[in-house]
């Protein structure tokens, strides 16, 4: 584990129940961050909180469905009102979708993809600006998918979602370059987890690393001094790459 402090910073990591979010708002929380953590099941929340507890840290919990684009812009006002800023934003939370030819998928669960793996971090990206830019030091990571440019058969509303996120997070780091935030992606590559598992259900996950294993990661780049923006980390191959290249 990293032995960065992160202590009085607060940091909002989304998809916080379980899975690769879970386990690096524990990790943000051990290194001193005060923990704001987002997600619908209030017993995987309770669950992180109850761990940030026992390593002697903080936790916030917000229980909200990110397809609550408002709830997402209250979200913004209470931690405008609470702490006035945000240092630390991690755009983790992401839903697989249906895994079927595209023209056998109906717009619905398209939609609800969308607003999920697309819309909602656009909403976090309206709503968090200007708590980062607070911040000596905002940081964003966004979490994303090595599918986004292989566009592998019958995931593709996925690998279209996480392609778009991967554009938004770029475009973003642009707009901020001459600004303290710094904006990067985290390609974690396959980790053990709950979508993995739903996705692959073939695959022995004993074969797979961890999501503590990837938060180890993911906690440097939300550090100040982490300098880097606009690029992406590639947890397979312990690389950072300007852009991604086609697979
Ligand atoms: N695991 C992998 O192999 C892998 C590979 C590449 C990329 N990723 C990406 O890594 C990220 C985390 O995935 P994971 O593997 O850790 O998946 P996971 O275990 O299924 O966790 C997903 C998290 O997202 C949250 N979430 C989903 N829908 C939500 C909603 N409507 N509102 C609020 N929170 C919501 C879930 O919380 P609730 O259900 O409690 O709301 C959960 O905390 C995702 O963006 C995924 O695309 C994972």
């Amino acid at each position: 584990m990293t032995n960065l402090s992160l202590a009085s910073r607060i940091a909002l990591v989304t998809g916080a129940s379980r899975g690769i979010g879970y386990a690096t708002a524990r990790a943000l929380a051990k290194a001193g961050a005060h923990v704001v953590a987002v997600a619908r099941t209030q017993g995987g929340l309770e669950e992180l909180d109850d761990e940030i507890r026992k390593d002697g840290g903080s936790a916030t919990l917000v229980p909200l469905n990110l397809s609550d684009f408002d709830g997402i812009t209250r979200l913004g006002a209470a931690l405008h009102e609470r702490h006035g800023k945000l240092d630390i934003l991690v755009g983790n939370a992401g839903v697989a979708g249906p895994s079927s030819p595209l023209g056998h998928i109906e717009l619905k669960p398209w939609n609800d993809l969308m607003a999920i793996n697309v819309t909602a971090n656009f909403q976090l990206i309206r709503c968090m600006e200007p708590l980062l830019k607070k911040s000596d030091a905002g940081r964003a990571v966004f979490v994303t998918s090595a599918t986004a440019s292989k566009a592998s058969a019958y995931v593709g509303p996925y690998a279209a979602s996480k392609a778009a996120l991967e554009t938004l997070a770029r475009a973003w780091a642009h707009e901020t370059a001459n600004t303290p935030i710094r904006v990067n992606l985290f390609d974690p590559g396959p980790i053990r987890t709950r979508m993995r598992a739903t996705v692959f259900p073939g695959e022995d996950p004993l074969t797979l690393d961890t999501p503590d294993q990837a938060a180890e990661f993911i906690v440097p780049m939300c550090a100040p001094d982490w300098t880097e923006t606009g690029k992406l980390y590639h947890y397979k191959t312990r690389t950072l790459l300007s852009f991604r290249a086609p697979a």
